[in-house]
């Protein structure tokens, strides 16, 4: 049986080159407004989503940016260009991070922007590396929340910022309810075809960037502004395109395109959330 970290660079390494050839180089949601009510082309609502955030987090500048689990350096290469920055990408999957450092050659960017097969539970870097360390759309992965948040803590340049979007469940603390046996059942389901340990809530996140030392905490949850992507996923999948690159790519490709709408279930149960987090250092 292989180990969460083998299965989730199986699934990367399978399925990235299906998303790229589909989709472009953005492996997360889109923005769709606030309401999630704005309709756009696909590229341009993951381009969105990244410019709120910005916004969101007041980004004015950047020299050493840290972007944690980089996937095929989407995120990474916007990044540099758009702050004139050097930036690091680390990525389980070999196949992700040698497509993410040719396409920044062909970007001009090799000189500002290397990419390697890291672990994001203990990075190669030296305390107090990056000011900024930008993590989208990973955290759902790691095994351990605790650990993520300490080395994305550890390697931030005092006065450093953070962003961290992830994949949540809802909050459960009272006076909320706890999950229910079907909210569980829907959990697992969806932590099995995407390879995630587990996921928690927004405010359990806070709480364990709060007890890490990060200074100027902020959250929010953008479900309702990024909820629709679900949809348009939905759409692209059953082009004859897809369908036939889903034949190419492996089972745990095709699984995972078979259960698209079990994402969709759970942001209209109000189960999934899409938590935001920014701290500094
Ligand atoms: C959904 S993709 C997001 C990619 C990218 N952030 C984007 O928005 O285009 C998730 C990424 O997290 C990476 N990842 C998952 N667990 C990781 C870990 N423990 N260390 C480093 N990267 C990890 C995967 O390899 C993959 O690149």
């Amino acid at each position: 049986m292989p180990t969460l970290q083998q299965q989730i660079q199986q699934f990367y390494d399978a399925s990235s080159g299906l998303w790229e050839q589909i989709w472009g180089e953005h492996m997360h949601h889109g923005y769709y407004g606030e309401a999630g009510t704005e309709r756009k082309e696909r590229r341009q609502a993951q381009i969105d989503l990244i410019e709120e955030l910005l916004k969101w987090a007041d980004i004015q500048q950047a020299t050493q940016i840290l972007d944690v689990g980089c996937g095929i350096g989407g995120s990474s290469l916007y990044l540099a260009e758009k702050y004139q920055a050097t930036v690091t990408g680390i990525t389980l999957s070999p196949v992700q991070a040698n497509r993410a450092i040719a396409r920044a050659q062909a970007a001009g960017l090799g000189d500002r922007a290397t990419f390697q097969v890291a672990d994001a539970l203990e990075m190669p870097f030296a305390d107090q590396s990056f000011d900024l360390v930008w993590s989208l759309e990973s955290g759902e992965h790691m095994p351990d929340k605790q650990k993520f948040l300490q080395e994305c803590y550890r390697v931030l340049k005092p006065g450093g910022k953070f962003i961290f979007v992830t994949w949540c469940h809802r909050p459960t603390a009272a006076p909320q309810a706890p999950l229910t046996s079907d909210e569980r059942k829907l959990l697992e389901r969806i932590y099995q075809v995407y390879c995630l340990p587990y996921v928690i809530s927004l405010p359990e996140y806070e709480a364990i960037a709060q007890a890490q030392g990060f200074q100027s905490l902020r959250t929010a949850d953008w479900s309702t502004a990024v909820a629709p992507f679900w949809d348009v996923v939905i759409d692209s999948a059953i082009t004859p395109a897809a369908v036939l690159g889903l034949l190419g790519s492996g089972w745990t490709t095709i699984q995972a395109a078979l259960s698209l709408g079990l994402m969709q279930q759970g942001y209209r149960r109000g189960l999934i959330r899409f938590g935001l987090l920014y701290g500094t250092r």
